[in-house]
C-alpha cells in the first residue's frame, strides 16, 4: 500500500515529458498561448469574445488621495479595462465570503489584450488585505496614490461632513475631532489613514517595493500627464496617452479629461472646498506627520512635496 502511494507521489512529481524534436505542427511562435487550466475562477469567457478576469492591477488607496481621478485617467488607455465600481472584495467579510467566483463577477468585460484593473481606496489601510490579495495575485501591480497627509485628513472630514449634512446628523467641528486635550488625536480614523508608513510596512511584508508605484496624487491634479506617463510606463503599457487626453476646466480649476472627442470632468464632489482650520492646529498637523512622513520616505526610498 505504502509502496503504491510511494509510486503514485513518485509518478505525479515527474516533469512533464519533454518532445525531443518539434513535430511539424507545433510551432512555439505561432501557436496561440493553451486556454488557461483554470475552472473559472481566474477568468470568465463570454461568446462575444470579452472575458471577465482577475485584475493585475490594483489602485489600492488612498481614501481621498484622487483614487477615482487616477482610473479615469488610466482607463484612456485602450488596454486598459476598468472596474466601474469600488468593490471591496479584500476588505470587508461580506464580500470576501462569497469567493473569487464572485469578485471575477464584478469585473469588466475586457476584450482580448486588455488588462483589468480596479479600485477600492480602503484596501491601502485595511490590515487583512495585503495578505489575502497576495494569496489571490502576487504577481499583481499596485497603484498607491498618496497626497500631503494633512490635506487628506481635511479633505476626509470634508467628505464625512457632507455626507452627514445630506442625512441630517450632527457632526462635530472639525477642531474638535483633530484635537484632544491640546493634542493631535490619535483615535481619530482620519488621521490613522495619514499614516502612510503603518500601512506601507504592511503592504511590504507581502510585496516587493518595485510592484508598489506611488502615485504623486498632488501633482496629478496639478498637472496630470506626466504623472499618468510614469503609470503607463510603470505598467509596461506601450505608450499611448498623450497631452491632448487633458484640458484645463478654467471654471473648476482642474484638469478634465479628452476620450475620442468625448469630454468628461470628475464629479462636483471632488475638489471641495476644505473647512477653514485655525493655523495653530494646522501647523500642530504638519509638525505632527513629520516624523511619519520620514519614515514613510525612507521606506519608499523617494521623498514626496508635503507640508
Ligand atoms: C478551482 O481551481 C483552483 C486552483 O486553480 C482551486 O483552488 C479551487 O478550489 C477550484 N475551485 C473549484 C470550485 O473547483
Ligand atoms: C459582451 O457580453 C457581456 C455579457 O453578456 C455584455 O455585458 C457586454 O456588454 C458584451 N460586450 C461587448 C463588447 O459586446
Ligand atoms: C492605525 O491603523 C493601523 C492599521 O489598521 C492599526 O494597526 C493601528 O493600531 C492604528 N493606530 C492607532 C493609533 O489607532
Ligand atoms: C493623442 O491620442 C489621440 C487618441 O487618444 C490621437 O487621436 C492623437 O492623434 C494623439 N496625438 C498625438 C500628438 O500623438
Ligand atoms: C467646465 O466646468 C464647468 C463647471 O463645472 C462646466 O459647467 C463646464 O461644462 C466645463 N467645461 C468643459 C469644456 O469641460
Amino acid at each position: 500500500m505504502a509502496a503504491f502511494l510511494f509510486g503514485l507521489l513518485f509518478f505525479a512529481m515527474q516533469p512533464p515529458p519533454i518532445p525531443s524534436a518539434p513535430t511539424a505542427y507545433s510551432s512555439s511562435t505561432l501557436s496561440p498561448l493553451p486556454p488557461p487550466s483554470d475552472n473559472g475562477t481566474t477568468s470568465m469567457a463570454h461568446p462575444n469574445g470579452t472575458v471577465q478576469q482577475l485584475p493585475d492591477i490594483v489602485i489600492i488607496g488612498v481614501r481621498k488621495g484622487g483614487t477615482r481621478a487616477l482610473i479615469e485617467m488610466l482607463s484612456l488607455h485602450s488596454a486598459v479595462a476598468a472596474a466601474e465600481n469600488e468593490v471591496h472584495f479584500f476588505d470587508w467579510e461580506i464580500h470576501f465570503q462569497k469567493g473569487l467566483p464572485w469578485y471575477l463577477s464584478q469585473m469588466p468585460y475586457a476584450l482580448p489584450g486588455q488588462r483589468t484593473v480596479e479600485k477600492t481606496p480602503a484596501y491601502f489601510t485595511s490590515s487583512k488585505v495585503p495578505r489575502r490579495l497576495h494569496q489571490v495575485n502576487p504577481d499583481v501591480k499596485l497603484l498607491l496614490i498618496l497626497r500631503d497627509p494633512t490635506e487628506r485628513v481635511l479633505s476626509d472630514y470634508t467628505q464625512v461632513y457632507y455626507n452627514r449634512l445630506l442625512k441630517h446628523k450632527r457632526h462635530q467641528p472639525i477642531e474638535e475631532v483633530l484635537v484632544k486635550d491640546g493634542e493631535v488625536n490619535l483615535g481619530y480614523k482620519a488621521l490613522n489613514r495619514s499614516l502612510y508608513y503603518v500601512h506601507m510596512q504592511n503592504w511590504l511584508r507581502y510585496f516587493p517595493l518595485d510592484s508598489i508605484h506611488v502615485v504623486d496624487g498632488d501633482a496629478l491634479i496639478r498637472d496630470p500627464f506626466p504623472e499618468v506617463k510614469r503609470v503607463e510606463r510603470f505598467l509596461r503599457l506601450p505608450p499611448q496617452i498623450n497631452a491632448s487626453n487633458f484640458y484645463f476646466n478654467r471654471t473648476k480649476g482642474f484638469y478634465c479629461l479628452r476620450d475620442h472627442g468625448r469630454e468628461r470632468c470628475l464629479h462636483d464632489s471632488k475638489g471641495r472646498a476644505h473647512p477653514r482650520v485655525a493655523p495653530d492646529i494646522l501647523h500642530k498637523l504638519y509638525r505632527f506627520f513629520h516624523e511619519p512622513n520620514r519614515k514613510f520616505f525612507e521606506l519608499v526610498g523617494r521623498t514626496f512635496d508635503w507640508n
